[in-house]
């Protein structure tokens, strides 16, 4: 077993303040040793087109594309617009999806988060992220929905994680993610 694993952790959400983008920095946090989670930044991908990738990788999916390559996993923490994954998001995905049957994402274990500062927020929008996470191949951690409800109220306003059941439940999902990476390395042992 390596030392730890390479983790991309990807936000959908480019705000500053975003309680997305706070859930993964704390998962880094906290992670054990075993898990070397990045943050990956989505900023400045521009919209998939056809026409541009025949042309060769933008510099920023190049990066993203890179980043992804070299991990060994994926945590990937989305908000919920309009019932659903933000655009920004699945932009990202459809660069990295690319080329079909040699995307970086194929058979990468993932494992998603959300938060929301409604109750339920981000439940359809991680339904929706797994539909296409099953087409790329990508074995997602098959827990129940990790949604971080309430966000506002578990966040402070530095972003860091005030609520000591989200932390013990987030503490769990990256014991299940741990375990999950260590089934589907790629030289196990
Ligand atoms: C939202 N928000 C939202 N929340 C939710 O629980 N379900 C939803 O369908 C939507 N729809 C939605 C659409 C759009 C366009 C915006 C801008 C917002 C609220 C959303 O959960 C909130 O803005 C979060 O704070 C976004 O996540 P980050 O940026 O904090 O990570």
């Amino acid at each position: 077993m390596p030392s730890s694993y390479k983790i991309a952790g990807i936000s959908g959400s480019l705000r500053e303040g975003s309680y997305n983008s706070a859930a993964l920095k704390t998962l880094k946090d906290m992670a054990p040793d075993a898990l070397d989670i990045s943050l990956l930044s989505l900023q400045n991908i521009e919209p998939f087109n056809e026409d541009v990738e025949a042309e060769g990788w933008p510099v920023n999916v190049a990066r993203l594309r890179n980043e992804v390559q070299d991990s060994e996993g994926v945590i990937i923490a989305t908000p919920e617009y309009n019932y659903s994954v933000p655009g920004v998001l699945k932009n990202a995905i459809d660069w990295l999806s690319r080329p079909t049957g040699k995307s970086p994402l194929t058979s990468k274990p993932v494992g998603l988060v959300g938060a929301s500062p409604s109750k339920v927020g981000t439940a359809r929008a991680q339904a929706h992220l797994r539909q296409s996470l099953y087409y790329i191949g990508m074995p997602l951690l098959p827990t129940g929905e990790v949604i971080i409800s309430d966000a506002a109220e578990k966040f402070d306003q530095q972003g860091r994680l005030v609520d000591d059941e989200t932390r013990t439940f987030l503490q769990n999902f990256l014991k299940d993610f741990e375990h999950w990476v260590g089934l589907h390395a790629v030289n196990p042992g």
